[in-house]
């Protein structure tokens, strides 16, 4: 193999961190943290399909709302993806326990009010799996994870209230 040819094809080295975590547990929270890119992603892609085809007296509220959020969700997939590479891992990760990413593309039709509630119980059900990703962390001294975690449950969970504050009379 030429030169050239060795430099396009690499082969994925073992990657040796050294940073005073414990193996098994930066293993576990790169998993877990790989669920939650799936669901961020997922998230995302409906969010986006939402602000397309929302209609009815809400629309201008949500269309501007669910901008603001499909353009934070982006950006959190690549800053969970980057912790999962400086974990050691890569993004995402896949094995034993995969997280196949479900992305529900029919999910145009529904009224505005019934896209709201699937975006809080969507979001919720996020934001429980970050708070048990976040205790994991925690325990086992990423201090890195836990932290950029609860940054993400803040965002979260301001946005369920805004979502919920749209629909309540
Ligand atoms: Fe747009």
């Amino acid at each position: 193999m030429s030169k050239a040819q060795k430099a396009l094809d690499p082969k994925p080295r073992e990657e040796n961190v050294n940073f005073g975590l414990d193996d098994k547990a930066r293993e576990t929270i790169a998993q877990n943290l790989s669920a939650i890119l799936a669901d961020t992603y997922a998230l995302l892609v409906k969010t986006h399909i939402y602000h397309w085809n929302v209609v009815g007296p809400l629309f201008h509220s949500i269309h501007e709302m669910t901008e603001v959020q499909y353009n934070d969700l982006f950006k959190a997939t690549d800053e969970i993806a980057e912790r999962i590479r400086a974990l050691g891992y890569r993004a995402p990760v896949v094995g034993n326990k995969g997280h196949d990413i479900v992305i529900e593309l029919g999910a145009e039709s529904k009224t505005a009010h019934e896209m709201i509630e699937d975006l809080i119980s969507e979001h919720e059900s996020t934001i429980r799996k970050m708070r048990e990703a976040a205790e994991a962390a925690e325990e086992a001294d990423d201090f890195v994870s836990h932290d950029m975690l609860v940054g993400r449950m803040t965002i979260h969970e301001k946005t369920v209230w805004m979502l919920r504050a749209l629909v309540t009379d």
